[in-house]
């Protein structure tokens, strides 16, 4: 008689056993909730191609960020979409934009709250490209200068952390360099270190009725078909003092996440965008797939690849159902 001599089924046979030898948690903690801050007073405005997101004016946060923070979410990102574009982006650096209001917001309402934003030009700049532009050329020097006063803006109205996004070379050490200026020595930057010129970030542009007016941005975001670029940007932002470094989009870039985890040693950020989470959406309301499986599946898959942290529109719903 013939009986296979391992049998990894065994480890398989109870539920207690199974979560005796499981590899891979996935928890609130984990978890961060992007939302974007808009002007104007009593604005919830929805998003058709998210749906379940919206734009808040300032006086509609609170109410999101009670529900978040009931389900067990600690942290936020901020998106800014303010009320006039120019081609610099000058109101990125509006002490009174969308962006510093609301920080200042929630941390005398909620300030235990991790608070995030998201550095980059683009929602500002009515050619709604990520850095400032001459002709149809990306100036990518010229750009760190306001990205670093964005930064700073941010800090001094209380951001934990910065999150730049535009992908310009050398930004790092420029914010880190102006916020060490200014004693914001505490500040962390989360780099999107590694950032791919992706069809995923489709449906995020309606909702910060953004996108760039002319070409594309596959000059300074990175091309799908390179592994070598990403673990090279990861190495330089962490050289130019990143403190966590962000794989972007998630998941169809669970091999970078792996590799980036597994080449630094800073800790990893994924961000689950915008059209890998409509896609989800739009399969969950057809009922082609079960929404609430794929949703746990798909980021217990990205903390399983290597990310500590993910961010993604469904912080709340899967807060909600993981419980705390
Ligand atoms: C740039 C930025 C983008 C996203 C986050 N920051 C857009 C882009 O690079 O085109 C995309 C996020 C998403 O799709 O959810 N400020």
């Amino acid at each position: 008689m013939s009986h296979p001599v391992e049998r990894p089924r065994r480890l398989r046979n109870s539920p207690t056993i199974r979560n005796l030898v499981r590899e891979v948690d996935l928890s609130p903690d984990h978890l961060i909730l992007p939302l974007f801050v808009t002007w104007g007073s009593g604005r919830k405005e929805p998003i058709s191609s998210m749906p379940g997101v919206f734009r808040y004016s300032l006086d509609r946060l609170p109410e999101i960020l009670g529900e978040a923070w009931e389900a067990g979410i600690r942290s936020v990102l901020l998106f800014g979409i303010p009320q006039t574009k120019d081609e610099t982006g000058s109101e990125a650096l509006n002490p009174d934009g969308p962006v510093p209001m609301a920080i200042g917001k929630i941390r005398s309402l909620f300030p235990d709250y991790v608070i995030m934003t998201d550095i980059c030009i683009d929602e500002y700049t009515t050619h709604g490209h990520c850095g400032l532009v001459c002709g149809e050329r990306i100036e990518n020097d010229p750009t760190l200068d306001i990205l670093s006063k964005m930064a700073l803006l941010h800090a001094q109205a209380g951001a934990d952390i910065v999150a730049p996004s535009d992908m310009m070379d050398g930004r790092v050490m420029a914010i880190r360099t102006l916020l060490d200026r200014n004693a914001f020595t505490d500040t962390l930057i989360l780099s999107y270190a590694v950032k791919y010129a992706s069809g995923f970030y489709g449906p995020f542009r309606e909702a910060m009725m953004s996108g760039p007016q002319f070409g594309d941005r596959s000059s300074y975001q990175m091309d799908y078909r390179g592994i070598r670029d990403a673990l090279r940007e990861a190495r330089l932002d962490a050289e130019e003092g990143a403190d966590i470094l962000m794989v972007k989009p998630a998941l169809s870039y669970l091999d970078i996440i792996t590799r980036v985890s597994q080449t630094s040693d800073l800790p990893v950020a994924a961000y689950q965008v915008s059209g890998e989470y409509s896609m989800i959406c739009a399969a969950g309301q057809n009922g082609w797939i079960d929404q609430e499986r794929v949703m746990i599946e798909t980021l217990t898959a990205i903390r399983r690849a290597g990310a500590q942290m993910i961010v993604t529109y469904f912080a709340v719903a899967a807060a909600r159902l993981l419980g705390r």
